[in-house]
Order: structure tokens, then C-alpha cells, then sequence
């Protein structure tokens, strides 16, 4: 990150926590340079990104101030979740494939989607390097990148790890098609059947559907909207239940959007060691950051090779060419095995492509625009929620991501708003699909990784409507 990016991060985390509020003066560049240590190109800099961002506005022959007060945003939710910490079966995935559908109408507001805009990834460079890589592929490489997969990529994307100061070397790595295969292939690892696995609460539907299919029960376990599972109530979950595995998300939880801070990824990690427990670490949001650096995976704690970290190139670079990976500690052979049994291998000319891509260089100067495309479009998001909601409407401020966690008040009911707003051309992802107890009836996930424009505030706007006709 540059110090320009690193000093903006900071400044916006202070808007965002209330400690400079609406029209507060910032300190002029001079002032702002010589306190920081840093030249006055640097400050510029770092004004003009908070000024692109909505988040500060210069006024002639005045200076600096703050355009979005941490008092304009909808109020954050605070407390953790409540959910039936009993172990259940899982059956959502009717409700969940019904809800997907609309999210796939190409007229439809995307608001319940699950991916960012497709017009956010270098596609056109990723087709030039695939059409080179193809051309010149060796004609062993379908033996070659058999699993655990191309060792290029697999050299590459160890190269990243280590750039963020976690050490893993190629032959820990196993290419799969996705993220979700590599989490599927953990799960299968370390569960048989009728097995119970913690979850947080709300989860990511799919994995919930990945329990449902596998025959495996879930015990849901409170999580904090802004730090993720309680671990406290995880502690006492253990007491109860012997379960096989945990999977949860450390960085920008889908759909709550929290992060847990390095300190409890720490304990995390240590609680579930104690009872011999694996962790399945989906980060497939983890390089979607605001701040000044990747939040760190759970994995780089890990001393016992219990946690299986995953990931994919799906959200940040190449959606559609469905690359991920799975480091799965002391399960690597297991989760190779089945990669083998299951689907044998990631596509190769996919993963050459993105080997190349990676080699070439380019991947963290787009991250960067990324990165900040989105944290524009949450200002933007955040600030029509504010304006449109109803009172009583609280949202996630997650740093990171693109999903927003929306409570309605108490008395709206998400699956009818859900199919209301189709019916104005709008998805929205209601939160009982979050839950295998189908709770969180008055929550909806809202998805701000598209372009913001007229048509997608209009529709925020005419949500805001039908909830503050449900109220
Ligand atoms: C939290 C989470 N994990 C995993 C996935 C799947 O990733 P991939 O597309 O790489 O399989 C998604 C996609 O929506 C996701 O939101």
C-alpha cells in the first residue's frame, strides 16, 4: 500500500468512527505534513482519494472538511446474534435456489447478488494473456497440472502468502475449481455423515447447503457484526456438543461483512486446538480491504496444521474461470484425494492463464482500484440507506467486502419484502437464507459491488419505501 492509501485509510477510519464528525475542518496540508512526517504531495494525495470517495470536500481558499459524518450513516447494529445454539439439520436449499434465481435477471437491480460487477476485473487484459499462455502450452501440462495443480500457480500464489508474511510452500497448496470446491473437499476431509459442524450465525447460505448435502448437522453460533463469532459462546457450544469441524469466514463475513481482529483469530485458533477441532477458513474476501493492510487469516496462527485455509480468484480477479486453492494443514493428502476422486483436476488452461497473469505482474495495481471502487460505493450505499430507511434501520460498516447487513425493524418480514421488490425489478437477499433455523426474518444482505448510478439509488430509494410501508 502506498503512504498516500495508508494516511487516507486512516483519516476515513476516523470519519467512520465518529472521532471527526460532518463539517469538521481536516488539518491543512502543512499541518497535515509536518505532523505526519510525510511530504505535501502526500497529503494532496491522500485528500484527493478521501475527496473521490465522497468522504471529504475541498471548499475554495478554505481547506479541507468532512462531507459524510459518521452521524449521516445508519446506526450500526451492536449486539451478537441470538440463535438456537441446538444442533439442527439443514434444509434451505429450495429457499436459497429460489432466491438466486432473481438475483441472475439481467434486468433486475442486483442488490441480493452474490458477486461483484463483472465490468470490475481486468477481463480484457486476463483474455490477452490467456490467448498467449494458451497458445503456448505444453502439450503435458493436462498430466502436468493434474491435482494438487499447476506448479506456476502454486509457486505464485505461495509468493503471496509470504508477502503477507505467512510461510506455505507450493506442495501445501491444492488447486481446485473455486473456493467452494476447496471448502466442499475440507468438509469432506474431516466430517462423515450425521456429523455436527459450528457455523457462525448468519452463515453464507452455501455452506449451509454444503452441510445439507453431506448429510451433516449445524450448530449455529453467535457472531458479532462487527468482530465476528463470540467466542466466549463458542467456548460454551464446546461444552455441549462434540462437533467435527468449524467453518467460518475471519475476513468480511458474507453476509455480515465482520472482521476478527488478529488478537481473537489468535484464540480462535487456540480454543478450537484444545479440542482438536478443524478450522475451515473461507477468505475469499480477504484482499478486499480498506485499510492500510490484508487483514491476517486465521492460519497464520495455526502451529497444529488444524486449519484449512481457502481461497479463490473469483472475487477479486478472474470471476468465472472458477480458480481457487485449499491449504489444508495435516489434511493436504486427504484433500487432494478427494479433488482427485471427485473432479481430478482445476481446468489447465485456466490455471496457466492466471499463473501468467500473476507472473506478469498488474494484480495488485488493479486490487488497489478495486479496492477503492468499492469503498466509494459503500459511502454511497451507506449514505442512501440513511437517507431512504425508515427509522429503527441499522447497518454493518464492515472494512472490507462488498455485502451490507441490513436490520429492519422488528416487524418487517424479509422473504415477503424480498418478493415485493422483485416485483419492482429489485433482488435483495433476505436473511432466513442465512440460517438453518431460518432466522433473521427482518434482515436482508444488500450488495454494493455494482456501479453506483441513478437506476441503483432509485432502487435503494423505492426499497426504503416498501420497508417503511411494512414498519
Ligand atoms: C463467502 C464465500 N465463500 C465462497 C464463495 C465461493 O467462491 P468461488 O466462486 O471461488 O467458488 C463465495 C461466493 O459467493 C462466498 O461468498
Amino acid at each position: 500500500m502506498k503512504l498516500y492509501e495508508t494516511l487516507a485509510a486512516e483519516i476515513a477510519q476516523s470519519i467512520q468512527d465518529g472521532v471527526l464528525g460532518l463539517g469538521d475542518r481536516l488539518p491543512s496540508v502543512r499541518q497535515a505534513s509536518s505532523s505526519r512526517e510525510v511530504s505535501p504531495s502526500t497529503v494532496f494525495q491522500a485528500y484527493y482519494l478521501l475527496e473521490a470517495r465522497g468522504l471529504i470536500r475541498a471548499r475554495e481558499r478554505s481547506g479541507y472538511y468532512v462531507a459524510v459524518g459518521a452521524q449521516t450513516l445508519p446506526p450500526e447494529p451492536q449486539q451478537a446474534s441470538q440463535p438456537n445454539e441446538d444442533s439442527a439439520t439443514v434444509d434451505i436449499s429450495e429457499r436459497v435456489f429460489e432466491v438466486l434465481e432473481s438475483a441472475r435477471m439481467r434486468d433486475v437491480v442486483p442488490l441480493g447478488s452474490a458477486f461483484p460487477s463483472p465490468l470490475l476485473f481486468p477481463l480484457a487484459r486476463l483474455a490477452k494473456v490467456m490467448a498467449a499462455s494458451v497458445q503456448q502450452l505444453d502439450p503435458w501440462s493436462s498430466v502436468d497440472d493434474l491435482t494438487p495443480g499447476n506448479p506456476q500457480l502454486r509457486r505464485q500464489i505461495a509468493l503471496r502468502y509470504l508477502a503477507d508474511g505467512l510461510h506455505v510452500q507450493p506442495d501445501e497448496i491444492v488447486i481446485t475449481n473455486g473456493a467452494l470446491e476447496a471448502l466442499n473437499l475440507c468438509l469432506m476431509a474431516v466430517t462423515r455423515p450425521g456429523d455436527a459442524v459450528l457455523v457462525e450465525s448468519p452463515t453464507f447460505y452455501a455452506a449451509l447447503q454444503s452441510l445439507e448435502r453431506n448429510g451433516l448437522r449445524a450448530i449455529e453460533v453467535p457472531t458479532h457484526p462487527r468482530e465476528g463469532m463470540d467466542l466466549a459462546a463458542l467456548a460454551r457450544v464446546l461444552e455441549r456438543h462434540q462437533p467435527k469441524a468449524c467453518w467460518l469466514m475471519s475476513n468480511f463475513q458474507n453476509p455480515l461483512g465482520s472482521l476478527m481482529p488478529d488478537e481473537k483469530k489468535r484464540d480462535l485458533v487456540e480454543l478450537l486446538a484444545r479440542h482438536d477441532i478443524p478450522l475451515i477458513e473461507d477468505d475469499v474476501y480477504g484482499e478486499l480491504y480498506f485499510g492500510n493492510k490484508r487483514p491476517t487469516p486465521a492460519k497464520a496462527f495455526d502451529t497444529k496444521g488444524l486449519v484449512m485455509h481457502c481461497s479463490s480468484f473469483s472475487k477479486c480477479l478472474a470471476p468465472g474461470y472458477r480458480v481457487g486453492w485449499a491449504v489444508p494443514g495435516r489434511y493436504t493428502r486427504a484433500v487432494a484425494r478427494h479433488k482427485l476422486t471427485t473432479t481430478l483436476a482445476a481446468s489447465a488452461p485456466a490455471q496457466a492463464a492466471l499463473a501468467a497473469y500473476l507472473e506478469k505482474g498488474g494484480y495488485d495495481r488493479h486490487l488497489r482500484q478495486l479496492r477503492h471502487t468499492l469503498a466509494v460505493q459503500q459511502t454511497q450505499f451507506m449514505a442512501a440507506i440513511a437517507r431512504y430507511f425508515p427509522e429503527g434501520t441499522q447497518a454493518t460498516r464492515p472494512k472490507g467486502g462488498y455485502f451490507l447487513w441490513v436490520e429492519l425493524p422488528n416487524n418487517v418480514d424479509a422473504l415477503r419484502l424480498h418478493r415485493q421488490a422483485l416485483a419492482q425489478g429489485i433482488s435483495i437477499a433476505p436473511g432466513p437464507i442465512f440460517s438453518a433455523h431460518h432466522g433473521f426474518s427482518n434482515c436482508i444482505r444488500l450488495n454494493y459491488g455494482h456501479t453506483w448510478d441513478a437506476r441503483t439509488e432509485a432502487a435503494l430509494a423505492s426499497l426504503g419505501q416498501l420497508v417503511a410501508q411494512s414498519v
